[in-house]
């Protein structure tokens, strides 16, 4: 669904790719069983985003959205002195926020924010801590990573969701080798918890939807994710393995992550896999920087799913009420990548 490259995006058609996305919620429902090999190794911190490190190790993305959101993402010194991107002086959480107090006219863009690290990898633990995420009709948030010439490097959608879903839609979307599937052999004991929306991971910018799994509890996204002080998301890419994530109440948390010396093959099952037997990682991902964006509207938020997630009116609208985006805002505790 999300490009790095403006131009690329500048070329991408906007409405085959909202048909996509609403393809692959249309897929029928199943639960997946999965072979997953541990890789009994504890990881080690390279590189952490905490306080004002979000604002020296991360590049503003100023382009218009290239998912035809209703936002104007700004740049570093614009979102600080909107207030739009700030530290929290009480508990060194970065916060991200959406434009909640200025009157726009219906249709229009509101202020938002969208960061890009600076660093890009190929694999290892990619940690988020945040507790608070935009929320509620219109809104679109999304932390994910993208590889270079989209999407023939790929992209990993750590955490996504629309207007008032519930739970984390997890998608792999795979570049030009097309050997990317979501595997379904029940040959091991090993699982994951979550529903496969779609399958096949293989994206275009005519079939984009790749392959998705749908958290199944409901402190993974939105209000739910909220009122529970949010938690943890965890992205452990191995070339060897496969692509796994989890997601963590903020009391499941586990003592190792806390620590700092985090070993996944202890942490059980996760809410999704892909496995390197049905998916060749190193092939369809490389070079990913990780993003964390805001948008409103824009061809999920604000296609049929806006009328199908009960919200009221027309997203459009929406955009116009200020009041609307009080709770529009990422609290980020830290993003932390271990190899
Ligand atoms: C905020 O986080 C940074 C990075 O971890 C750390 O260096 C700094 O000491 C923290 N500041 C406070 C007030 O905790
Ligand atoms: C996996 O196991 C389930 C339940 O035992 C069964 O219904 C399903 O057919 C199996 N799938 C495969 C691919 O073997
Ligand atoms: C994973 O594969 C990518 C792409 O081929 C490669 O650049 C990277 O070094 C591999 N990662 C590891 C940890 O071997
Ligand atoms: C703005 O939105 C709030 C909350 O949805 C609603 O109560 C209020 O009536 C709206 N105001 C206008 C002018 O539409």
């Amino acid at each position: 669904m999300h490009s790095l490259s403006k131009l690329f995006l500048a070329a991408l058609s906007l409405t085959t790719l909202a048909g996509a996305h609403q393809q692959s919620r249309a897929h029928s429902r199943h639960r997946t069983t999965v072979r997953r090999q541990s890789t009994n190794k504890i990881y080690k911190i390279q590189d952490l985003y905490q306080g004002e490190d979000f604002f020296n190790d991360w590049n503003y993305f100023t382009g218009s959205d290239p998912t035809g959101g209703n936002v104007n993402y700004l740049s570093k010194s614009d979102a600080q002195s909107k207030g739009l991107a700030y530290v929290n002086d009480c508990d060194n959480s970065t916060v991200l926020a959406v434009d909640s107090t200025s009157t726009v006219a219906a249709g229009g863009k509101r202020d938002s924010v969208r960061i890009t690290s600076q660093k890009s990898y190929n694999g290892g633990l990619f940690v988020i801590d945040a507790s608070n995420m935009p929320v509620g009709c219109s809104t679109w948030p999304s932390f994910w990573t993208v590889g270079p010439n989209w999407p023939s490097a790929g992209e990993i959608d750590i955490i996504e969701g629309v207007n008032d879903q519930t739970t984390n839609q997890m998608t792999l979307h795979s570049g030009t080798s097309q050997s990317c599937t979501i595997g379904k052999s029940n040959s091991s004991t090993d699982q994951f918890t979550g529903q496969v929306l779609g399958t096949s991971c293989y994206s275009t910018e005519n079939a984009d939807a790749g392959c998705s799994v749908e958290d199944t509890d409901t402190s993974s996204f939105g209000y739910g994710f909220n009122n529970a002080d949010g938690g943890v998301f965890a992205l452990l890419w191995d070339n060897s393995t496969g692509m796994s994530m989890w997601h963590f109440a903020r009391a499941d948390i586990p003592a190792d992550l806390t620590a700092q010396m985090p070993n996944p093959s202890t942490w059980g099952t996760p809410a999704g896999f892909w496995s390197s037997q049905s998916c060749d990682i190193s092939a369809n991902f490389y070079d990913h920087q990780m993003v964390v964006d805001t948008t409103i509207c824009g061809n999920w938020a604000g296609g049929s799913a806006y009328s199908s997630s009960g919200c009221p009116g027309k997203c459009t609208d929406m955009v116009a009420n200020a009041t609307n985006y009080v709770d529009a805002q990422w609290v980020i505790n830290y993003i932390a990548v271990f190899q």
